[in-house]
């Protein structure tokens, strides 16, 4: 792997080898082979496409995306061009990547999971993501991460159908995501990703409406960092497997708060859009100066600190 060389920001994560823990949030610019290189060759450890499923989808009408104060409000609804046309940029994006290609998935049903993720990971996907937490699209997303059994079903099926890392994105929508991410593990979850938007709406005072097509939308960037951290470091008091920690994080002190709440690794999504692909290089200085300046050899000795000292 051209840019996995040994230094203080290598992470393996379940059989991962990352250059540093910054990954590409499935969503933004996943959508093909070329920018999934372009992120990588900005300097992401890992790289996770859009959600895929079964079939073609259009996603909802404009507007999909607004703009909050700190942040976005989208509801995309989904779009993708379906597994068996996105397997031809998963095999194309195999051919020119140097980071682990994570391919995020979706369904309306546990075999719909396991079948898309089957597909996928022949095709070579270094590892699943599953999207059990988009909080705009009816019954599937969060609707699914939401209820523990069902939850499980999914995961327990897609473990079944492939011999490849499952990553579990879960949803900040819920009571006790602890509680969820401890089912998911009980399930085979390799490693949990947390978070996915927030629920959240926008209204326009002029026409008193809705400003999303679909109404309601998830929240992401900045305005949800403190919650994202939150559920790190929930999860992190209750299960053992990894946790990837995303939401909000724009620069290198959000990432290593991730990491001290218990994170083994990050994704970047709206940073990317206000700032652009250069996000994974400063964000990776800024974190090699920090572990140098306090003294640690690996990244991987802040994992947790918070709960510990
Ligand atoms: C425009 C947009 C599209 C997204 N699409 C997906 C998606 O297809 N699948 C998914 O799991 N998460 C999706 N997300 C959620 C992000 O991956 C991420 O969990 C969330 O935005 C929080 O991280 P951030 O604050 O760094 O953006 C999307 C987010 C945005 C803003």
């Amino acid at each position: 792997m051209k840019h996995y060389l040994s230094g203080r920001l290598n992470v393996n994560l379940v059989g991962l080898r990352l250059a540093n823990p910054t990954m590409l949030a499935s969503g933004i610019l996943g959508y093909s082979a070329e920018t999934l290189e372009s992120i990588a060759e900005s300097g992401a450890g890992a790289v996770v496409t859009k959600s895929v499923g079964l079939k073609p989808q259009k996603g909802y009408a404009n507007p999909t995306v607004v703009q909050a104060n700190c942040g976005l409000i989208n509801a995309m609804g989904l779009p993708n061009s379906g597994i068996d046309e996105f397997v031809n940029e998963i095999r194309l994006a195999k051919t020119v990547l140097h980071a682990p290609l994570v391919v995020s998935v979706f369904g309306f049903s546990e075999e719909e999971y396991a079948t898309v993720a089957k597909k996928a990971a022949e095709v070579g996907a270094d590892a699943i993501e599953l999207n059990v937490s988009c909080p705009h699209v009816k019954e599937t997303g969060s609707e699914i991460g939401q209820n523990p059994e069902i939850l499980a079903k999914v995961v327990w099926n897609v473990k079944a159908a492939v011999d490849k890392p499952v990553f579990v994105k879960l949803s900040p929508n819920v009571t006790d995501i602890a509680d969820i991410a401890e089912s998911a593990v009980k399930a085979g979850a390799d490693a949990l990703t947390a978070i996915n938007t927030v629920k959240a709406i926008a209204i326009d005072t002029e026409t008193f409406m809705p400003i999303l097509s679909n109404k309601r939308g998830g929240l992401s960037g900045p305005a949800i960092k403190p919650i994202a951290v939150r559920c790190v470091y929930d999860i992190y008091e209750r299960v053992k497997v990894p946790i990837i920690g995303c939401g909000g994080i724009t620069n290198w002190r959000d990432a290593i708060e991730f990491l001290l709440a218990g994170a083994s690794a990050i994704q970047i999504g709206t940073a990317i859009a206000i700032k652009g692909c250069n996000v994974f290089k400063t964000i990776t200085h800024g974190m090699e100066a920090y572990l140098k300046r306090k003294g640690f050899k690996s990244v991987n000795e802040i994992v947790g600190l918070s709960h510990h000292s």
